[in-house]
């Protein structure tokens, strides 16, 4: 629930940070205007751009192309010094802004910064005013940390659950991540910084790392070998691209304009990502007419024997320094006619617009200034939307803990007294953290708090029986580089058999409560042998509090699942199949599942998941009725029938006909949602538009279905009451 003065504080920051300055410093490039027409404010920042390309030299230009010594910073864009045009920093990720890399100099070590909830957990707010608000908190940070860029969203497509860097990302539904994209675009660069879209395209795993060397919480940085992401190439049909892979993409560039796009390290249908004609020239400039900055992935995103493909197809910025596009590669290319000045000046022009839309001619970020930072208005955002993200999965009545009652608890799980996050450059070094245990000890509505955090089962269950509660915590570890080899709670080892630690609990305490901290999916064979099961994600810096204030019933339970939560690895779309997943030895990945993604393989398959995508309880109940459909859109009445405030976050799916060659058809794919609270007794009528567009299926271009049209609303992908029908339906 939003309301509370903290937060309050938090949105009108988050409001006047959308207004940049407008009185420029001395020392701006733009401080002394004459003869310097790129300072014309009156002007939009391409024309400016355009503008300043022209006055610089063919040197200048070709410095601009190849990143700039960064220091603390993930990456920089070359000054202009003969302009007074300063270095543009860039770092961070949707989950917060972890540079600089501290002063100690330890791999991992980061200044601090307000660690978010993982995106994992903002995609299941299904709330893109909260997304927006997310992104305007870090947008702040990262500007006040010195910061022209910010290397976020990520909208890429969980396809596998194993992907190291699921939690990054919005989940396995293309609608849901591209309305969480866009509105955190939207937020972030509101908040004076440009952003960066990231990985584009069809970049899914990591790899796996057998060995399990790296990629621990000691090295956060994993290097899988199988199915490397510097290496693979996506093998994916056309369809499954634009559908799936690519739609969120589309949607968060059409709606939330990033100034930069970064382009993965993977390969897609044999060339590069960085360097591929159809992704970058066909796809992202001419079908989607975006004409912001294309930035590469790091160190290995760009080759130098891709140079001629890269600068011929839309490669701006190599990061974080040039190796393909040194100026003495670029140069000679360029003398000899190989490469065009006038594609030179694009790509001048590009990495120019995105840095003067964030201000470096008029408002240059920097220096760092983590003293500007309003650290309890953040960690309110942070907080907030980790409540809403929280999804009660299970609940036999134990939840909302009684606070009248003071209940003793016992709170169990080696990692009940550490808050949980994922590795990699997602990683950040919080202001504060606060682990489930400290917050359930702190709650006034709790009576004596036991933790324990051994892994003796026997131990454990004792002190469980001795209580009224048991709130087992457990985790996964996520990070970027390597992907999870299993999806069990003993995967990684780390923590010891999370899942004989429930049961022996369960065993010995009838209300046993399992908080799940992890960035995507586990497996719960222990689901129907406890009382309740609360998805806290990576729940960020002020996570433990969120989940206490759920536990306790101070806030309703809102949030969604934006993932399949599998009931055996078995029923994954890539099961058994080396060639979908990891793939082959020469590092193919075969994406024979095509649309089939996420839930849309289950609902195809007939498989059952654990808990479906879209799936989650509240404290209160709701009834849906009145569906009426039209070809614009479907109304529909919801109601809240308990006795509490909740929200509910009514659904709404298509299953389209066979379209052309588009003959495998998801029984139902999401094309919108709201999230509405209602107190009890409440109705609310609510209308979901439809465009064509969500009509449509890929065949060889966007086609709207000519038959019959099967439209449902309801709590889930599995929950669907309301019925309706569109078009030529017999
Ligand atoms: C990651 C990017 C990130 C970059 C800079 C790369 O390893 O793939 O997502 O933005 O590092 O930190």
């Amino acid at each position: 629930m939003l309301p509370g003065r903290s937060l309050r504080t938090a949105f009108a920051v988050a409001a006047a940070c959308t207004l940049l300055p407008t009185t420029a410093a001395a020392t701006t490039a733009c401080a002394d205007p004459t003869g310097r027409p790129w300072c014309d404010r009156a002007q939009d920042a391409d024309t400016r751009a355009r503008l300043l390309t022209r006055a610089l030299t063919t040197g200048e230009k070709l410095t601009l192309l190849g990143g700039y010594r960064s220091g603390d910073y993930a990456g920089a864009i070359a000054p202009i010094p003969r302009l007074g045009v300063p270095v543009a920093y860039v770092d961070g990720s949707s989950i917060g802004v972890g540079q600089p890399v501290s002063a100690d100099g330890r791999i991992g070590g980061k200044n601090r910064a307000t660690q978010m909830p993982s995106p994992t957990a903002l995609a299941a707010t299904f709330d893109p005013a909260l997304a927006r608000l997310a992104g305007a908190t870090v947008g702040d940070e990262a500007r006040k940390k010195g910061n022209t860029g910010l290397l976020g969203p990520a909208a890429d497509i969980m396809r596998v659950p194993y992907g190291g860097r699921t939690f990054e990302s919005f989940g396995e539904d293309p609608h849901l991540s591209g309305q969480m994209a866009a509105a955190w675009i939207q937020g972030a660069q509101a908040a004076g910084v440009f952003t960066s879209l990231k990985h584009y395209a069809v970049n899914n795993q990591e790899g796996r790392d057998p060995t399990q060397k790296l990629g621990t919480e000691a090295f956060p940085l994993g290097f899988g070998t199988q199915g490397s992401r510097y290496l693979y190439n996506a093998v994916v049909s056309e369809r499954a691209m634009r559908e799936i892979y690519l739609a969120p993409f589309e949607t968060a560039i059409r709606d939330g304009r990033p100034g930069s796009v970064m382009c993965a390290y993977n390969r897609v249908n044999g060339p590069y990502a960085c360097a591929s004609r159809h992704l970058l020239a066909d796809v992202l400039r001419r079908d989607w007419g975006y004409d912001g900055l294309v930035m590469s992935d790091w160190i290995v995103g760009a080759h130098p024997w891709d140079v001629l493909a890269h600068f011929r197809n839309g490669l701006d910025l190599e990061m974080p320094s040039p190796v393909a596009y040194s100026p003495a590669l670029l140069r000679p290319l360029l003398q000899l006619g190989v490469l065009r000045t006038a594609q030179l000046d694009d790509h001048v022009r590009r990495i120019l617009r995105a840095t003067i839309s964030a201000g470096i001619l008029d408002d240059p970020a920097g220096p760092s200034d983590e003293s500007a930072i309003d650290v309890e208005g953040h960690d309110a955002v942070s907080r907030a939307v980790a409540e809403a993200g929280v999804v009660l999965l299970r609940n036999t009545g134990v939840l909302p803990l009684q606070a009248g009652a003071a209940p003793r608890i016992a709170v169990l799980g080696p990692a009940a007294r550490r808050s949980a996050s994922g590795g990699g450059s997602g990683s950040v070094r919080p202001f504060r953290t606060v682990p489930v245990a400290t917050a359930l000890a702190a709650h006034p509505g709790a009576g004596a708090v036991t933790v324990e955090t051994t892994r003796d089962r026997a131990r454990a269950a004792s002190v469980a029986r001795a209580a009224d509660v048991a709130v087992v915590v457990v985790r996964d570890y996520e990070t970027e580089g390597a992907d999870r080899l299993c999806l069990t709670l003993r995967c990684p080892p780390t923590y010891g058999d999370q899942d004989a630690l429930i049961d022996a609990v369960a065993a010995a305490q009838p209300n046993t409560v399992v908080v799940v901290q992890s960035g995507g999916p586990v497996l719960m064979p222990w689901r129907d042998r406890v009382a309740a099961v609360v998805q806290g994600w990576y729940p960020g810096q002020a996570g433990g509090t969120a989940i206490a204030r759920v536990l306790f019933g101070d806030v309703e339970p809102s949030g969604r699942l934006p993932i399949t939560f599998p009931v055996r690895e078995a029923d994954l779309p890539t099961a058994g199949s080396a060639l979908r997943y990891p793939g082959t030895a020469a590092q193919t990945v075969h994406y024979e599942e095509g649309v089939l993604v996420g839930y849309r393989w289950f609902d195809a398959r007939g498989i059952a998941p654990a808990y479906p995508f879209g799936f989650g309880l509240s404290y209160t109940s709701f009834a849906y009725a009145d569906l009426r459909v039209t070809e614009d859109g479907v109304t529909f009445a919801v109601r809240n029938t308990g006795a509490r405030r909740g929200a509910a976050v009514p659904q709404l799916y298509v299953g389209l006909p066979p379209i052309g060659s588009a003959t495998v058809q998801p029984p139902w794919q999401l094309r919108g949602a709201e999230k509405v609270w209602l107190d009890p007794g409440e109705q609310r009528e609510i209308t979901l538009p439809l465009t064509d567009r969500d009509l449509s299926s890929w065949d060889g271009g966007w086609k709207r279905a000519t038959g019959c049209v099967r439209v449902a609303v309801g709590a889930s992908s599995r929950d669907l009451p309301l019925r309706g029908t569109l078009g030529a339906c017999e």
